[in-house]
Order: C-alpha cells, then sequence, then structure tokens
C-alpha cells in the first residue's frame, strides 16, 4: 500500500467522563475540527439512569465518536460493588442478568456513538489509513475478568486466555494500515508502582494492574510486524489514592500509551469551567499526544 506521511489526522481521547460533560462540551468538539473522538468508557458514575443522560448528550456530537464500555457502563451499582468487593465473588455472575439489556439500552441513547467492544473498524480520518481495535469491554483491571457470565453470554469469553485469543483474532483481521487500540483499562507490563500508567494504588500492595490479555495481543501485533501507532485507554486515574500522579503518556517498544483519566475532567480555574480531553495527532508513521484544558 502506498503510504502518504504528509496526511495527519486528529484525535480527541477523552477520559473516563464520570458524568462530567455537558452542552458545552458537545459544542466544543463539534467546532473543534476533530476528524474523530474516542471514549475510554466510564461515561456513568453509580447509577445508569445518569450514565443515559451523559449518553443523550454525546448522541449530538456531529463528529465520528467510537466508546468502549468501562467498568461502571451497563452495571447498576450493587453489580458494580459485587465485582469491586473481594468477598462479593458469589454475586457477581447473579448480577450479570440483565448487562444485556442494559448494554442495550445505553447504546441506543449514544445513538451515532457507536459503543463497542472485541471490534475492529477500518477508517480512514483525514485520509490516514487506520485500524482502530477495541478490547475488552467493562474491564477493571487486574487478573480477574470482570462481568463473566455476560462476556460469555455476548461475546462467547470465559478466560483471560481466551479474551488474548479474541483480540489477536482482531489483529489478524486488520489489513496493513496502522493500528490504534481502544480500551478502558491499559494494558500490563508497563510498571508496577502504585503511581505506574495502570498501577494499583488502591491495595497495599502495589503492583501492575494493566490488562494482560491486551499486553498479548500488543506483542502479537508487533511480533506480526505491525505498525501500533497508539493505545489509548483510562480506568486508573491519574491521580492515585496516595495523592500521586501518574504518567499521562509513555512510549515502550514504539508505541505511544495516553492514559486519559484526568477525573474530573472538569474544572475551575479563575471562576471559568476548563474541561479536559487529549489531542492525540496520527500519521501513518507516527503518534504524538498533548493534553489540553479548554
Ligand atoms: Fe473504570
Amino acid at each position: 500500500m502506498e503510504i502518504d506521511t504528509a496526511q495527519v489526522a486528529t484525535v480527541a481521547v477523552i477520559g473516563d467522563v464520570h458524568l462530567f460533560w455537558d452542552d458545552a462540551d458537545v459544542a466544543f468538539f463539534n467546532g473543534s475540527g476533530y476528524d474523530l473522538v474516542l471514549f475510554v468508557g466510564d461515561l456513568a458514575g453509580y447509577t445508569q439512569l445518569r450514565g443515559r443522560r451523559v449518553a443523550r448528550l454525546l448522541r449530538k456530537l456531529r463528529v465520528p465518536a467510537m466508546c468502549i464500555p468501562g467498568n461502571h457502563d451497563g452495571l447498576h451499582a450493587f453489580q458494580l460493588g459485587a465485582e469491586i468487593a473481594p468477598r462479593a465473588h458469589r454475586l457477581r455472575n447473579a448480577f450479570c442478568q440483565g448487562q444485556s439489556r442494559r448494554c442495550a439500552t445505553l447504546e441506543r441513547a449514544l445513538g451515532d456513538v457507536e459503543l463497542l467492544g472485541y471490534s475492529r473498524r477500518r477508517i480512514d480520518p483525514a485520509g490516514v489509513p487506520l485500524n482502530i481495535v477495541v478490547g475488552r469491554p467493562h474491564s477493571i483491571g487486574g487478573r480477574r475478568l470482570a462481568c463473566l457470565r455476560y462476556l460469555a453470554k455476548r461475546y462467547g469469553i470465559d478466560s483471560m486466555d481466551a479474551s488474548a485469543a479474541r483480540l489477536k483474532a482482531l489483529v489478524d483481521g486488520c489489513d496493513d494500515a496502522p493500528i490504534v487500540f481502544l480500551a478502558h483499562n491499559g494494558p500490563s507490563g508497563l510498571g508496577d508502582r502504585a503511581d505506574s500508567i495502570w498501577g494499583c494504588d488502591f491495595r497495599k500492595k502495589e503492583e501492575d494492574w494493566g490488562d494482560r490479555d491486551l499486553e498479548e495481543a500488543l506483542r502479537y501485533a508487533k511480533s506480526s510486524g505491525r505498525t501500533v501507532l497508539a493505545t489509548v485507554a483510562g480506568h486508573m486515574h491519574r491521580r492515585t489514592k496516595s495523592g500521586k500522579t501518574r504518567p499521562a503518556q509513555i512510549t515502550h517498544d514504539g508505541v505511544l500509551y495516553v492514559n486519559a483519566a484526568e477525573v474530573p475532567r472538569h474544572r475551575s480555574e479563575n471562576g471559568q469551567k476548563k474541561r479536559h480531553h487529549v489531542k492525540l495527532t496520527l500519521s501513518p508513521t507516527s503518534a504524538t499526544a498533548q493534553d489540553r484544558w479548554v
């Protein structure tokens, strides 16, 4: 394939929204000239009702947009609690009941904003050929798959290995255009400290909280000779529980990793509301990211 390296696409990456989204956000992105908007998930807080309100605002976007559901999207509060609490494992499968319906409702509310998991989209924003590979939906990080019964029912995924295999199959389905991975949580292998880009900050023991299936898929893509420009994700909020700040981006083995989870993404500066996103600039051979408060 002939590649025109002069082409540049700009992509807005929105970290965990957690309800911080309003009409002014819609107006900004509709007038911003971005070619694509990627949401890394967690639109909702602890109720699906308010999450759907955010989704109904997102549907007003006139820029092509994709969203991977996070662990707060399509889960009711008890289900989320059961997924988080170590001793509630017996309830987890039971609470998956109704998740298909909740996700379908969210999908309808989002309108043309695509809600995606285990998917690939071949697009050409601003003439830059791209494979967007969308990872495991509803990731909660760590070694365990969240929403296991739902993943099995909806996607036929019942283990971390099966998930890695599905992601590798998506890579196999890509043509020779470069790849951008969109995920809720980032991959493992990028640090095991509480303030690593996807490190665990909520347990005494500091550890790598990244997704192993995503790490495997990335390694597979690289070893298959694919160009992986970037991986964008969130979930592990940039500000850690102990008040430290994670890196917002790192480059590792030629891939740009962006943790877009600036939470809350609205803040007040001199009495004026500022809104966060990450500007991702992509050419067929390179990727750069820049934090923007607008
Ligand atoms: Fe999350």
